[in-house]
């Protein structure tokens, strides 16, 4: 199917729960017995930039609140941690993707990090769940946005849940930092355009093909619009 704010691929196990759950339920077998993490989504160069932008970023300060929405095993977070921030929180659906995200953290000496089970796209997501009551400076969303739009069905009610619950969570001040490798950045300008502007870009490697730039993975960072 294809229009505004249509998806031009087709929906996948990676929009179910069910997956999630089993791939964590593996990744913590495989991280109890021989240490290992699990995916890094998208890659460690893309968490990096994605890093090194907060970082160099004077806007957020280390004592800043930053959500990691669908935090899965929780790198990015550990890493953030390590880097001086100290008011992180991680969110997932899946009580897998927590209970690794957990166990992650805590054999890395991280203490500082709130972990909730949480759904973004129920109803009254902001009233159910602590982690989404508050606003924070910094939302972070790698490949969960992706994996919210390979549901099977009912994907575009579940983006507009998706985007009611964001936008809760944000302040004029605050940051959205998406990363994606199944929208463009014109197809996320559009979808997030109605409430977002575009604030900054990261830079993701780029390749050419047939005379035209494209991009693997594209990583923006939006702000309400004023
Ligand atoms: C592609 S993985 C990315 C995980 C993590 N952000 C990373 O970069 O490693 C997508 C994540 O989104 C989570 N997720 C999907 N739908 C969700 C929802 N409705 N609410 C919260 N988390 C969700 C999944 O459980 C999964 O951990």
């Amino acid at each position: 199917m294809s229009g505004p704010g249509q998806r031009d691929f087709e929906s996948s196990s990676l929009g179910t729960i069910e997956h999630w759950d089993s791939t964590y339920e593996k990744e913590l077998e495989a991280f109890k017995d021989i240490g290992d993490v699990g995916e890094i989504w998208f890659g460690e160069d893309s968490q990096e930039r994605i890093l090194d932008w907060i970082e160099d970023n004077e806007e957020i300060k280390t004592d800043d609140s930053i959500i990691d929405l669908g935090c899965g095993n929780g790198m990015l977070l550990v890493e953030l941690s390590q880097r001086g921030y100290s008011n992180l929180t991680g969110m997932d659906y899946s009580a897998g993707g927590i209970e690794l995200a957990k166990s992650i953290a805590e054999s890395n000496n991280v203490e500082n990090i709130k972990y909730e089970v949480a759904d973004l796209i129920c109803d009254d997501a902001n009233k159910k769940y602590t982690c989404l009551g508050h606003t924070y400076k910094v939302c972070v969303d790698k490949g969960t946005y992706d994996a919210i739009s390979l549901m099977p069905s009912d994907e575009i009610p579940a983006r507009q849940y998706y985007l009611q619950t964001l936008k809760r969570l944000m302040t004029d001040d605050s940051l959205f930092i998406i990363t994606s490798c199944n929208w463009t950045q014109d197809q996320l300008v559009e979808f997030f355009g109605s409430d977002f502007q575009l604030h900054d870009k990261i830079k993701t490697p780029s390749f050419q093909f047939g005379g035209k730039t494209g991009n693997t993975v594209t990583s923006l960072i939006f702000k309400l619009k004023s």
